[in-house]
């Protein structure tokens, strides 16, 4: 057998902040509207216009943090069509997203209520692109200033009496493409400029984040770093694994063997982007002050055929809940500096956990890894060395099992695995040193086909069981894990 892994259960490694299980969500396709929002007067059971099923599935994953309204969508975005009262909002186009009508009926006040609903930490993107400085400091005004003032009065007609808490400002996205097309010098000043006038209203800290690089432009974080690091406290980063690239990039449930083997190699690219950009961060901020946000990330197909090109609409399958595993496993190994990731996207757009028709919606494969790994959040990083056999198939290289480990707060370790090969299972031994293994419990999510997905006619074919392929003697676990499967364990 030549998969080993040791575990020191006594020997942390820092924390696995929450905030890299959160979630992004964008006026895009039917992500706000119908998965999120269908208004007071739908007949889908709603609670103030927000379906009441997503919100009960939404709930169960614990998300830390949410990011709205976009994306391309945020720099195009102005705040002002979107609050008061809803018969009275702008009707404008969704320029960027399928050339649809945006009523603006979700808002700054129907957003702040789906995060107090789903008890979410609110993640805001202001619109450098094409908004000005003094529309993106009185939003921020308009949001968090308890005082007397244009804005806050208007937030007050508008039936909200308090400042909403709001920690998490993005200022601008993607403005190296869709946010403007700058070159990095340029959006350097016009990040510093900007942020001045993001203000902390009374005991309201803004946590000020800049956009970052597109994949593998270290250039753009070099220059970033170097202008503005002394006003910044974190840095975007946006990694989409696409198996056919960007401009053909396959489809998201029928695909050949060799798609799933580069779906991983792509997945695992992420590691190496993460270091590259953290060691160039390292010049300027070596104590890691800065964090790495990750606030885009998710394996991204073609559309659905049939379905709108601009909706971004695209099915889920067992591959993609192994990629976002792995995801998260590298985002816990690299828990020094990355401090947030947020999937893209949450409902029916890209790598959603949650997919609706009409009143109806189902959970993918991807919703049961956020589900399984909430465990990782906050918890204690613990030493792991591992040690696997490689899979080296169509053309592309990958290991054959990834892990990692934590300690939460009562002392229970998990242990969250991955085997990245479609066929074959992988024997594993661990080692488990620094506790005694005295109660082993698990979770599998695993399927018999590659492309095995849910769908509205079969909800739960991908599900997560009860799994007891391991065994146990003196701290040695041997485990058989199955082809395409993503494993917890939890030991006391
Ligand atoms: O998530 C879809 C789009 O991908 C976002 O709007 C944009 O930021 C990125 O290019």
């Amino acid at each position: 057998m030549s998969n080993k892994i040791i575990i020191n259960a006594d020997i942390a490694r820092g924390k696995i902040n929450k905030n890299i299980y959160g979630h992004f969500a964008e006026h895009l396709g039917r992500g706000i509207y119908e998965g999120l929002w269908v208004g007071e007067d739908s007949s889908i059971p709603n609670t103030n216009g927000i379906r009441n099923d997503v919100i009960g599935a939404l709930r169960k994953l614990n998300i830390p943090v949410l990011r709205w309204p976009g994306g391309c969508f945020a720099d195009e975005y102005h705040w002002k069509d979107g609050v008061g009262p809803r018969e009275n909002r702008k009707r404008m186009v969704n320029t960027h997203w399928g050339g649809v009508v945006e009523n603006n009926h979700f808002g700054t006040h129907e957003f702040m209520m789906l995060c107090d609903l789903l008890e979410t930490e609110p993640y805001i993107c202001g619109n450098v692109g094409s908004g000005t400085v003094q529309e993106m400091s009185e939003w921020v005004e308009y949001m968090t200033f308890d005082g007397e003032s244009p804005m806050a009065n208007w937030r007050r007609e508008n039936g909200r009496t308090e400042p909403w808490k709001l920690k998490y400002f993005g200022v601008g996205n993607e403005n190296w493409g869709c946010g403007g097309n700058m070159r990095p010098e340029y959006y350097a000043d016009l990040y510093r400029r900007y942020q001045t006038y993001v203000r902390d209203y009374g005991d309201n800290e803004i946590y000020r984040i800049a956009g970052g690089a597109n994949i593998d432009d270290y250039n753009w974080t070099e220059v970033l770093m170097r202008e503005a690091h002394h006003v910044m406290d974190g840095l975007s980063l946006h990694y989409y694994v696409h198996p056919g690239g960007f401009w053909n990039k396959g489809q998201a449930a029928d695909f050949t063997e060799e798609e799933w083997d580069i779906v991983m190699q792509k997945t695992l690219y992420m590691d190496e982007l993460i270091t590259k950009h953290s060691t160039l961060m390292d010049k300027y901020d070596p104590d890691k002050r800065i964090a790495i946000i990750i606030d885009e990330w998710g394996a991204w197909y073609d559309v659905e055929p049939g379905t709108n090109p601009g909706f971004l609409y695209q099915q889920n399958t067992i591959r993609d809940a192994v990629s976002a595993a792995v995801h998260f496993n590298i985002f816990h190994k690299h828990n020094d500096r990355v401090q947030m990731a947020n999937i893209a996207q949450m409902i029916n757009v890209i790598q959603a956990v949650i997919l609706t028709e009409q009143d109806k919606m189902i959970l993918t494969p991807t919703y049961h890894v956020f589900e399984m790994y909430k465990v990782h959040q906050d918890a204690e990083k613990v030493a792991l060395d591992i040690e696997v056999d490689t899979v080296d198939e169509n053309g592309q290289t990958f290991p054959h099992v990834s892990a990692s480990a934590s300690k939460s707060k009562d002392g229970t370790l998990h242990i969250s695995l991955c085997n990245l090969d479609k066929i074959k299972s992988a024997e594993l031994n661990i080692d488990l040193r620094g506790m005694n293994a005295t109660d082993i419990s698990g979770r599998i999510l695993t399927s018999n086909e590659m492309n095995a997905m849910n769908t509205f006619e079969n909800p739960n074919h991908v599900v997560p069981e009860d799994f007891t392929g391991f065994t146990e003697e003196d701290n040695i676990l041997n485990i058989e894990l199955p082809s395409k499967s993503v494993v917890v364990l939890a030991i006391k």
